[in-house]
């Protein structure tokens, strides 16, 4: 499958990939960044899956130095990617390492960015839910925030006419983009998920890159709030 790269600003590049079975088994649209960093290493993030093509882009931006998975959800390819780049760290998101103990890896997300990125991007572990915890990431370059499952922003006809399912997943939808209802209802420590979330908007977000669905290319910042009137209140 053709999964050229494209630039969504400076020193970014979004790719997407397949389509593949995530949140509750429902068919997701994928997508997965490219980042070069300032000494020209790139960091990879939620990648989707490595065709020849994709493979041959990536290599012309530079050397891949991490492969990051934001949340345990997206370690599909991480094994693929890994073997493709023996040299490349591979990072673990919250509670992976225990769901992928095939993979051997290199460093875990902290709520902080590791040293060897930690001059380009910022990394903010969204704590709270008793089931998962994501990394967001913050590129200053492009002033780009990175969300993978926090917010999911489909198409209306996404699910086709399985009206009823899509009744159940309204919330990560145009236009009212968000996290999976479920997923919202296991922030049981909202006090920890919203001091997560000022980190994230104190960030000077212009866009916003994410993993299912239509991301924001301005005003970034309005997008994140409005993703999570459910956490902020309205
Ligand atoms: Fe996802």
């Amino acid at each position: 499958m053709s999964a050229p790269l494209l630039e969504f600003g400076p020193d970014i590049w979004v790719g997407e990939g397949p389509v593949v079975p995530f949140f509750l088994g429902f068919p997701y649209p994928t997508r997965m960044a490219v980042i070069r960093l300032s000494d020209g290493s790139l960091f990879v993030w939620s990648p989707v899956a490595l065709s020849d093509e994709l493979k041959g882009e990536v290599d012309s931006l530079g050397q891949v130095r991490y492969l990051v998975s934001p949340n345990f959800l997206h370690h599909l390819f991480l094994g693929e990617w890994k073997s493709a780049y023996p040299n490349a760290s591979l990072f673990a998101s919250p509670g992976l390492r225990k769901r992928r103990k095939d993979l051997i890896f290199d460093g875990d997300l902290a709520d902080a960015p590791d040293e060897g990125w930690a001059a380009d991007l910022d990394q903010v572990l969204v704590h709270g839910s008793f089931v998962m915890t994501e990394a967001v990431f913050f590129h200053r370059a492009s002033r780009t925030a990175i969300f993978a499952d926090l917010i999911e922003n489909l198409p209306r006809d996404w699910f086709g006419g399985w009206r009823g399912y899509v009744a159940r997943l309204d919330g990560i939808m145009e236009p009212n983009p968000g996290a999976p209802r479920e997923w919202r209802a296991s922030f049981i420590n909202r006090r920890k998920a919203r001091a997560a979330l000022g980190r994230i908007l104190d960030w000077p977000i212009e866009r916003v890159l994410i993993a299912h669905g239509k991301p924001a290319v301005s005003n970034g910042k309005a997008f994140v709030r409005n993703a999570f009137t459910w956490l902020l209140g309205s």
